[in-house]
């Protein structure tokens, strides 16, 4: 059997690599449509082979289509995503838009694959820094319930899309040669520099990345008892996140037990050189499917404490692939089906 395949936002840096991931993992495409704004209209993007025109996006794009991988920021999905459900398709969302949303399975297809059962048109994809955590922490967890996770992120420019990451390198020539650094889309040059995460400050203080790490987490791991807090940096790196983890369980966690988990845990690579100092670096977590996961040790400031570094590709696991996985998920499971289609206004 075949699918009937559309990606909103086709033309940004989660949406070429969706192209990518649906042809060099054989999804089973009958039929692609790509999507984008009026800008992106007259473009277009190679698959299979062969050249697909974009179309604006439109109620009509989503006629006679089964799934829809949308990646077009937050208000596009908002907009659009409850159009395509009542045309028939299931909505793969990349966006914030529903992912608290009670009616909304939140997955991370190696952590919580059930949840996608009871979707209703629209499945979300978790944020990026989150997916990248859970893979390293939900094989622990499994094995000693964590109570506490003290997480600091290292975020590539990717994150804000293709046009960040393009202002990084014309930041960085400029600064090659002594000019002054222009940010237009980022909020302050990126380039030999770093700044708190740029999404909006809430009244906690905390900007809504790190709280999209605390409340996502605990509902992908299906519960409220974990205590999570979160530091979201961004980093002038192009497209691979790294974080530094601490984990708090209520008994001693040994590094290498937890060793012994997370090389066999899915999704994961256990990559550390102690004699070398060679642990996960950004440039090897580019382009490659697995979270690299290292320098586990024991937390000397606490018996049931354990520390952690890893990188993951933002565009690929943290966007992208954790999307296609989805959509392979639904195929495997026969769940292209809604029990009941979910209007969302
Ligand atoms: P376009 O290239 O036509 O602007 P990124 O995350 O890399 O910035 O990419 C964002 C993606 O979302 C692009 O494909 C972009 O298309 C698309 N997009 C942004 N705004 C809209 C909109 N209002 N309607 C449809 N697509 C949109």
């Amino acid at each position: 059997k075949t699918y009937r395949v559309a990606i909103l936002g086709a033309t940004g840096a989660v949406g070429t690599e969706l192209l990518e991931l649906l042809e060099s993992r054989n999804f089973p495409v009958a039929e692609l449509k790509l999507l984008a704004s009026e800008r992106s209209v007259g473009r277009s993007l190679p698959f299979q082979g062969e050249n697909i025109i974009v179309e604006a996006v439109s109620d009509r794009a989503f006629e006679n289509v089964d799934i829809v991988l949308a990646s077009a920021g937050g208000s596009t999905s908002k907009a659009w995503a409850s159009v395509a459900v009542e045309k028939g398709a299931v909505v793969i969302d990349n966006s914030s838009a529903f992912r608290m949303n009670p009616d909304v399975p939140l997955i991370v297809p190696e952590v919580n694959p059930q949840a996608a059962a009871d979707h209703k048109g629209i499945i979300a994809n978790p944020n990026c820094t989150t997916i990248l955590m859970t893979l390293a922490v939900w094989p622990l967890h499994q094995v000693r319930p964590v109570q506490r996770i003290v997480a600091a992120t290292y975020q590539s420019a990717s994150g804000a899309g293709a046009k960040a990451m393009a202002e990084v390198k014309t930041q960085s020539s400029a600064i090659l040669r002594g000019e002054e650094p222009v940010a237009e889309v980022l909020p302050y040059p990126l380039a030999f520099n770093l700044f708190p995460h740029n999404s909006p400050l809430t009244d906690s203080g905390y900007c809504e990345e790190e709280l999209k790490m605390v409340n996502e987490t605990r509902k992908i791991f299906g519960t409220q008892e974990i205590r999570i807090t979160a530091t979201c940096v961004r980093v002038p790196v192009l497209r691979a996140h790294s974080e530094a983890i601490n984990l708090e369980f209520a008994e001693p966690f040994s590094p290498d037990e937890a060793r012994e988990i997370l090389s066999q845990a899915p999704g994961v690579k256990l990559l550390e050189d102690w004699g070398k100092n060679y642990f996960p670096m950004p440039i090897e977590a580019s382009g490659r499917d697995e979270v690299l996961v290292g320098r586990i040790r024991q937390d000397i400031s606490h018996p049931c404490g354990l520390e952690l570094w890893l990188c993951g590709d933002q565009i690929r696991k943290g966007a992208a692939l954790n999307a296609v996985q989805i959509a392979e998920l639904l195929v495997e499971k026969n769940l292209l089906q809604p029990t009941k289609a979910y209007v969302a206004r």
